[in-house]
């Protein structure tokens, strides 16, 4: 059996999806383990480290594909990827597949058993392969420290003998994964955080990482929550009161992240122009959600904006920010499936096609699309 590790074409990729760690256990359940030639070095994993524990080297993605069985990357491949993956191989990555019919047919069209690795269900079993709760986490807390760096203020309270300087004033929006490590590195730095969800449960987290709850607390906010654990999308009148309230908060704060995001859907927009120009020149604003059309109204993909005076931070990829450390999560996250996919006895793949988490995941095999969710539409 063999694992290939491909490397990302698209250069803003700077994760990769192994790490030495991962090749040596793959390699003990019985794997070999083919990596593409510079797959690590932007993750600061240079080819080397993979020999050493045990990958072969190949130098390019068709020769390290072309006889595995299972193919490990970050984000989905291109078509031209697509064509030297053997027919029936398993391709593990992030594929992004929400509205993308071309992507699943292309994927059908190639024969691979293609897993999305977000659509991972939230369950205890799974929570080791959660691919979204490993990355959120991180660009949580990188959204605090590029905050800071265009901030051009302190973040604590400090009493100096030329006087005191105050606490910047942080405001979290969404307060899932990514928000509570947003509130709790932001607290660590000094600031005086507040934060805001749609969903009740999010409350009582925020209030336990020392940050004071904002938000509208009628009835349609107590039934926010899916069976699921995430955000239902919010009528107009709610977001209507949201928004008032918003603005008058936001109008006081020094720095403010969004990450609010619903499944499948569009994001929120939270912040509007208005409120944009309501806050102090210096303000400095990151919208995480900006991959999914953006929490704020002036953000930009890739971008930073300063719009009078205030800065609109849009990075892309921001796990990607810090791709040792996202790799090292993400590669464990796979490593932790991939092992379920294996027979430990005879060594060999045995993926039981109606185990929970294979379904969840499975976007196409055999020629189609077997995802419940991702069925053409006539
Ligand atoms: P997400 O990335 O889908 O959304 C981020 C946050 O934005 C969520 O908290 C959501 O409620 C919030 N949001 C959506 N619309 C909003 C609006 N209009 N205004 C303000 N906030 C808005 O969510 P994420 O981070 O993936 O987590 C969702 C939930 O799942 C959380 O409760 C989290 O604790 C839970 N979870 C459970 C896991 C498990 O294994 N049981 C693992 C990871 C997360």
């Amino acid at each position: 059996m063999r694992i290939a590790v491909l490397s990302e074409s698209d250069l803003a990729e700077t994760r990769v999806a192994a790490t030495p760690e991962t090749v040596k256990k793959y390699k003990a359940l019985g794997a070999d383990v083919t990596v593409q030639a510079g797959a690590g070095t932007r993750a600061g994993i240079p080819d080397a480290d993979f020999e050493a524990a045990g990958a072969a080297v190949a130098a390019t993605g068709a020769e390290a594909a072309q006889d595995a069985e299972v193919v490990l990357k970050v984000a989905r491949p291109k078509p031209s990827e697509l064509a030297f993956l053997k027919p029936g191989a398993l391709l593990i990555a992030i594929l992004n597949p929400y509205g993308d019919n071309a992507l699943l047919k292309a994927l059908a069209d190639a024969k691979v058993a293609a897993f999305a690795m977000e659509l991972m269900p939230r369950i205890t079993r799974a929570q080791v392969m959660d691919v979204l709760s490993s990355q959120a986490n991180l660009a949580g807390y990188r959204a605090v420290i590029d905050a800071t760096a265009e901030y051009g203020r302190a973040m604590p309270m400090m009493m100096t003998a030329a006087g005191t300087v105050p606490a910047a004033r942080v405001f979290v929006m969404g307060a899932g994964v990514a928000g509570l490590q947003a509130i709790a590195t932001a607290r660590r730095l000094g600031a005086v955080v507040t934060a805001t969800d749609v969903r009740p449960a999010a409350k009582e987290q925020v209030e336990s990482l020392g940050a004071k709850f904002v938000a509208v607390e009628d009835e349609e906010f107590k039934q926010a929550e899916t069976a699921g654990g995430y955000a239902k999308e919010m009528s107009a009148e709610y977001k209507a009161k949201q928004a008032a309230l918003v603005a008058s908060h936001i109008a006081k704060q020094d720095i403010v992240i969004t990450t609010a995001l619903i499944p499948g859907r569009p994001a929120p927009k939270l912040i509007s122009r208005e409120m944009i120009e309501a806050m102090r020149p210096g303000s400095v604003i990151v919208d995480l959600a900006v991959e999914r059309g953006g929490n704020v109204e002036l953000a930009e993909a890739g971008k930073v904006v300063d719009h009078n005076g205030v800065k609109i931070v849009g990075h892309l990829n921001v796990p990607g920010r810090l791709a040792a450390t996202a790799s090292s999560l993400y590669a464990r996250n796979l490593y932790a499936f991939v092992e379920t996919l294996i027979d430990k006895n005879t060594k060999t793949l045995a993926v039981k096609w109606d185990d929970e988490l294979v379904k969840a995941t499975c976007l196409t095999r055999d020629g189609a699309i077997v995802h419940t969710a991702f069925q053409p539409t006539a």
